[in-house]
């Protein structure tokens, strides 16, 4: 039996930071990972190169001093966005990818994109200059049931857009169904960032006996069957499939609510549950490819330069239920069983 395995360091290819108070508070739970991508889902979005700069310096300004995570930057797209700033941001290293928003999809995704002909300039300058288009892969039409919004999405968007499109590189961001693992396994040009906590959970966890709201995201989780295909395409090997946990931080009182908002809050644990369910499903030996190698090889990046351990011991390892930020609480995911693996880092 396998206790200990050294790792690449891992990178999170899709993570929420926020800004002010709640940024300080949690951008040092990232501490593992080398480089993190940074959602621009602020209010107001982070959507020139400009803003994306700044967002950046706010970050780096923010972090421990201890830790070592670099930013990489997104811009979040509307229907204005200009291919030249785009284009500058990504030659001057400010940004790393473009992240779509279908209108009203989720969290603070009022000025994503209604029209996509109107993007259509700037998925051809993406396209030329290879930067990846990150994608929440979900219809906003309201009579598309919640639970289908990303099989139709594949279906009426993501492959209508990429065959006008040829050359786009994509990346499927959280996908949370067996539909978004074939898709995604089929093709060229596309990859898929997998969370930590939907390898976990399916919907009976956010309702059954009494509704969870700290286990309702976007997407939100689908039913066991295709947790289990996650499951499988997480601990596949296929390189499309890369680590983003979509850690998403929200104050209690607002997740604890009439109206609760989507999202869960991993970063802190999310190593120890990561190497929990790969040794589960018989695949350590395949932990490095999905956290530290299939992530900079589709980004066209270097792995990281050092490593990180994860021991399994006999007591497990002690995460906060809660972490402080002002006078608000936010809730670290439970996964629901003990976590024997513990980070070691440096390796
Ligand atoms: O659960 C989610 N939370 N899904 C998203 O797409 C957005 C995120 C957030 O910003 O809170
Ligand atoms: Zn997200």
């Amino acid at each position: 039996m396998m206790n200990e395995i050294t790792l690449l360091r891992p990178d999170d290819w899709h993570l929420h930071l926020r800004d002010g108070e709640m940024l300080a508070a949690v951008c040092g739970h990232s501490s593992h990972f080398g480089r993190a991508i940074i959602m621009p889902n602020l209010v107001p979005p982070v959507v020139t190169g400009q803003q994306a700069a700044d967002y950046r310096d706010r970050i780096n300004a923010a972090l421990p001093k201890n830790v070592t995570l670099r930013p990489l930057m997104t811009l979040y797209l509307t229907e204005t966005t200009d291919p030249a700033d785009v284009l500058r941001a990504h030659r001057d290293g400010v940004i790393s990818a473009v992240k779509l928003y279908p209108a009203g999809a989720t969290t603070n995704s009022a000025s994503g994109v209604r029209d996509f002909d109107k993007v259509r300039p700037v998925f051809e300058a993406m396209a030329e200059a290879g930067i990846p288009l990150c994608v929440h892969g979900e219809v906003t039409d309201p009579e598309i049931d919640i639970f289908d919004r990303e099989a139709v999405f594949i279906d009426r968007v993501l492959d209508p857009v990429r065959r006008k499109n040829p050359g786009l590189r994509v990346v499927m961001e959280h996908i949370t169904t067996s539909d978004g693992v074939d898709y995604v396994g089929a093709g060229d040009d596309i990859a898929a960032t997998i969370t930590t906590h939907h390898l976990v959970i399916n919907r009976n966890h956010i309702l059954v006996g009494g509704i969870k709201p700290h286990y309702y995201c976007l997407p939100v989780a689908k039913r066991e069957s295709h947790r289990l295909a996650l499951r499988r395409a997480a601990t596949s090997g296929d390189p499309r499939f890369f680590l983003g946990t979509d850690s998403a931080p929200h104050p209690d009182t607002a997740k604890e609510s009439p109206c609760g908002c989507a999202g869960c809050f991993t970063a802190p644990n999310t190593m120890s549950i990561l190497a929990h369910v790969f040794e589960e499903d018989g695949a350590l030996d395949r932990l490095e490819g999905f956290a530290s190698r299939n992530g900079p090889a589709f980004y066209r990046l270097p792995v990281n330069g050092d490593r990180i351990r994860l021991v399994k011991r006999d007591t497990p390892a002690e995460y906060p239920a809660k972490i402080t930020t002002g006078a608000e609480t936010v809730t670290v995911f439970d996964p629901g069983f003990p976590l024997y693996w513990h980070v070691e880092d440096p390796a």
